[in-house]
């Protein structure tokens, strides 16, 4: 058996054996975030799976306590929940939970899904929270594309802030005014919530998890934020398998990846992204835009 798991210094391999220390603060820590409950429903929202989610089978990879399955439940609760997470202390604390008989808990590395007897095919995935923590990223991107069912859509639902200056400025402040102290309050330790500033700094902008996400063969690649405080700072980055595409493909690494090109931001937003470009969506979104919060204005 191993050692329990004490606080210390995070990196990113080792974000599961720190989630274990935090486990029993981490739900007290999030319910205090305005928004986070409500920004992982509309993630799934942006799914855009059919109502109600009868027949399908989804994933929630790196779902901790429970907080992005109970998103997928409460969006869709007819649909068939498998969720993942390497943190043995995070699932206890999900699985102590009330669950339809729809869920099911499994402990795994999302850096490798078959070894836990992930093997797909999925109607849909979301990852909230989790991509940044990954060692190899654009290897488990793909994996995730494998394991969609063709035309099947993922949303990637994380911080990125690399892209605008503001956004950098807000995290910080929030970080080290908010987040920081009450970790050190509510945990005892404040590591994990340094190294969840530290990470998200050195995160993906926008432009290229978009970029990684077309270059790991997902189509369709978007991006809407969300409101609140988190605006600019936490997205919902979607894409799709094509529809086309046959169940076979090339091994890892040698796919032919689409050309760069910047990503569409939907215009969700009151103030644009320095530096990107705003486009419309194509389709209709079934999203509201946010209203302009005065209060938070920049
Ligand atoms: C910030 S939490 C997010 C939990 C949940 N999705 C939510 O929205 O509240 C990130 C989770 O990813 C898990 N994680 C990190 N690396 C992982 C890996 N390689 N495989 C599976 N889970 C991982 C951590 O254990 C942690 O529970």
């Amino acid at each position: 058996m191993s050692p329990p798991a004490k606080p210390g210094p995070v990196d990113r391999g080792g974000a599961p054996r720190s989630f274990d220390a935090h486990a029993r603060s981490y739900d007290k820590l999030v319910n205090l975030n305005p928004g986070y409950h409500d920004h992982l429903r509309m993630s799934v929202r942006r799914l855009g799976l059919p109502a109600n989610g009868a027949g399908l089978k989804l994933l929630d990879l790196g779902c901790g306590t429970g907080a992005s399955t109970a998103a997928l439940v409460e969006v869709l609760p007819r649909a068939e929940i498998t969720a993942v997470d390497a943190s043995a202390e995070m699932l206890s604390m999900a699985r102590r939970k009330n669950w339809p008989s729809t869920v099911r808990f499994v402990h795994g590395n999302a850096e490798n899904l078959a070894m836990s007897g992930i093997v797909g095919p999925y109607d849909g995935i979301l990852a909230a929270y989790l991509l940044r923590n990954l060692v190899h990223q654009d290897a488990a991107l793909r994996q995730f594309h494998r394991l969609l069912r063709p035309g099947a859509p993922i949303a990637v639902h994380e911080y990125s802030v690399r892209d605008s200056v503001r956004s950098r400025a807000r995290w910080t402040a929030v970080c080290w005014g908010v987040i920081i102290p009450l970790g050190r309050m509510r945990a005892g330790s404040a590591d994990l919530y340094r190294y969840l500033w530290r990470s998200v700094l050195q995160f993906d902008g926008v432009t290229a998890l978009t970029k990684r996400m077309r270059d790991a063969g997902f189509e369709d690649v978007r991006v809407q934020t969300v409101p609140g405080w988190q605006q600019h700072i936490v997205h919902t980055f979607l894409g799709r398998r094509s529809a086309a595409e046959a169940e076979a493909e090339p091994p890892d690494g040698v796919l032919d990846p689409p050309a760069a090109s910047l990503a569409d931001i939907d215009a969700d937003a009151t103030t644009p992204i320095e530096g990107l470009r705003i486009t419309p969506s194509p389709r209709p979104r079934p999203e509201p835009a946010p209203a302009p919060d005065p209060e938070r204005a920049e």
